[in-house]
């Protein structure tokens, strides 16, 4: 392996690493992901109630958030779920439930 081969190897492990501290949700998004899994079942498993969050798009997340947010979406509860939170925790618990298997 060439020294170029080698600095492209470490860029990558940097990256895989970076990639994982990112995909790890803080404490306060855990706690407000806990608040949903009431309903949304214990890791974002559900148990029949309400739809399973676990391995959703992120973007599909933070789309339909903000649309139950506006009511551009209608919905029974979740438009005030949705309207305690800003689009930054949107984000954040969208790379939450799209991590969980
Ligand atoms: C009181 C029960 C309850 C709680 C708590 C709750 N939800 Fe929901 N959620 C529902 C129900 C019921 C639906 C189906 C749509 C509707 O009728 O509002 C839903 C739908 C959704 C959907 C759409 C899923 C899809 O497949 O399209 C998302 C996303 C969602 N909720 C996210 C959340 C998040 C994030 C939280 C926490 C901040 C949360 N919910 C808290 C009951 C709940």
């Amino acid at each position: 392996m060439n020294k170029k081969n080698i600095t492209l190897l470490l860029a990558g492990v940097a990256g895989l690493s970076l990639s994982g501290i990112a995909g790890a949700a803080d404490r306060h998004t855990q706690t407000i992901a806990a608040t949903c899994m009431t309903c949304h079942g214990p890791g974002g498993h559900s148990l029949g109630a309400a739809p399973s969050l676990a391995g959703l798009e992120k973007s599909y997340f933070v789309q339909t958030m903000k649309d139950f947010k506006s009511g551009a979406r209608p919905a029974s509860i979740m438009k005030r779920h949705a309207s305690g939170y800003t689009e930054a925790e949107f984000e954040a618990m969208g790379a939450y439930f799209a991590s969980l298997k």
